[in-house]
């Protein structure tokens, strides 16, 4: 894969999937624009970006924020000139209760953050990229929204939705030179864990563990890439073979 000329864009990058794509976009010669809420961790990950030969910029941006939004786009496209690569990673979902329990402003703050939060920063960067006629955008979904999960009814709903506006639109732009697509992971390492090659036991999937932060990444990079030019409107499931719930 080379990324070369490329100017990749990932939210929620400060931990997990996030980080670890920001890593490997800047191994094989991305640009990256890094953003997240928490600033501190988002720091982090800017300083290890920089041992690449890679420009770099981070934005502290909240991903229900639409008028941030667009100010980090208007920057980035006057530091970087494009966005070739969107990747809508940010995402609430650690949260166990059952639907009776789970209080409606619960759904709506889960709705408000991944739904919208991928809408407005995929309103925010498409135009650039129809105007281009070249783009890749990668949603990250889950399992959850495949198959649903228990006591995660509102997380499941708003990743469902993901898939389901990743296929729609993959079909509006597929004359434009964008490419659309999810990446559904199935249970990953801690991201606590500073490793993006940790993995642990998992009775969830046949392959007996857990993803890593770094696999995911790779599916992710490969999705963004010019080999994967003809893929559109998939949501891909990394899980390890998952036993389904
Ligand atoms: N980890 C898993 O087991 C797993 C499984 C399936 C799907 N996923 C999906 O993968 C993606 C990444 O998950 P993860 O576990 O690697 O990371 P995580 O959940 O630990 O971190 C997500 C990042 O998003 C940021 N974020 C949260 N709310 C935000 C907001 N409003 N605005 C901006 N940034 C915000 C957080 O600060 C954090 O850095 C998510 O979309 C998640 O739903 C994860």
């Amino acid at each position: 894969m080379d990324f070369r000329n490329q100017t990749a864009l990932i939210t929620g990058a400060a931990v997990g999937i996030g980080r670890a794509a920001a890593l490997k976009f800047a191994q094989n010669g991305a640009d990256v624009i890094v953003s997240d809420i928490n600033e501190e961790k988002l720091n982090a990950v800017i300083e290890e970006l920089k041992a690449y030969p890679v420009r770099v910029k981070g934005f502290v941006c909240n991903v229900c924020d639409e008028a941030r939004i667009h100010e980090v786009i208007r920057e980035s496209i006057a530091c970087f000139g494009k966005i070739d690569i969107l990747v809508n990673n940010a995402a609430l979902w650690r949260c166990w209760s059952s639907f009776v329990e789970t209080p409606v402003d619960e759904w709506k703050k889960f709705m408000d953050v991944n739904i919208m939060g991928t809408v407005y920063f995929t309103k925010a960067v498409l135009p650039g990229m129809i105007e281009n006629k070249y783009g890749r955008i990668i949603n990250i979904a889950s399992v959850a929204g495949v198959y649903g999960n228990a006591n995660m009814v509102h997380y499941s709903a708003t990743k469902g939705a993901v898939i389901a506006m990743t296929k729609a639109l993959a079909k509006e732009v597929a004359k434009d030179g964008v490419t659309v697509n999810s990446v559904s992971p199935g249970s990953v390492s801690p991201s606590e864990n500073g490793d993006p090659n940790y993995s642990q036991p998992s009775e969830l999937s046949f392959m007996g563990r857990t993803g890593t932060d770094m696999e995911n990444a790779g599916l992710i990079c490969y999705l963004a890439s010019e080999e994967a030019a003809y893929i559109s409107g998939q949501n891909i499931q990394i899980d390890g073979c998952r036993k389904k719930q």
